[in-house]
């Protein structure tokens, strides 16, 4: 059975399932939960803050290439080995989350 779930989660490519993996990837979940907080914020947490702001997704595309601080904390984001595209990819996905 929990083979069969793990199938059914790796093996249908949805849209937001594809950006987890990119996320998973780049090692995103390394500092965050998609709930909860571990270094960084929960991205559910991000997407609430951003949520109905408009030109988000392209800053928080920039703050995950570059990294950046004083958002959330005293922890800093250390820039990311992601393309300006994958950036924006992960940002939209974080962004989802609701
Ligand atoms: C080494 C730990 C670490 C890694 C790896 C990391 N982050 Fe972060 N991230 C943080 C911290 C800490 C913050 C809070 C920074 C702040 O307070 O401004 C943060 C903040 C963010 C924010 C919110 C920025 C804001 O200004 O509100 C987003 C979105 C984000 N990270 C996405 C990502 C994505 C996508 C990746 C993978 C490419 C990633 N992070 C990798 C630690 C990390």
């Amino acid at each position: 059975m929990r083979i069969l779930i793990l199938l059914l989660a790796t093996g249908f490519a949805l849209p937001a399932v594809a950006d987890q993996k990119l996320a998973e990837k780049k090692n995103c979940l390394a500092c965050h939960g998609v709930k909860e907080k571990i270094v960084g914020p929960a991205f559910k947490d991000v997407a609430a803050k951003y949520a109905g702001q408009s030109g988000a997704a392209q800053q928080l595309a920039a703050k995950i290439q570059k990294g950046g601080s004083g958002v959330w904390g005293e922890m800093a984001m250390p820039p990311n080995d992601v393309t300006p595209a994958e950036a924006r990819t992960l940002a939209d996905w974080v962004l989802s989350l609701k």
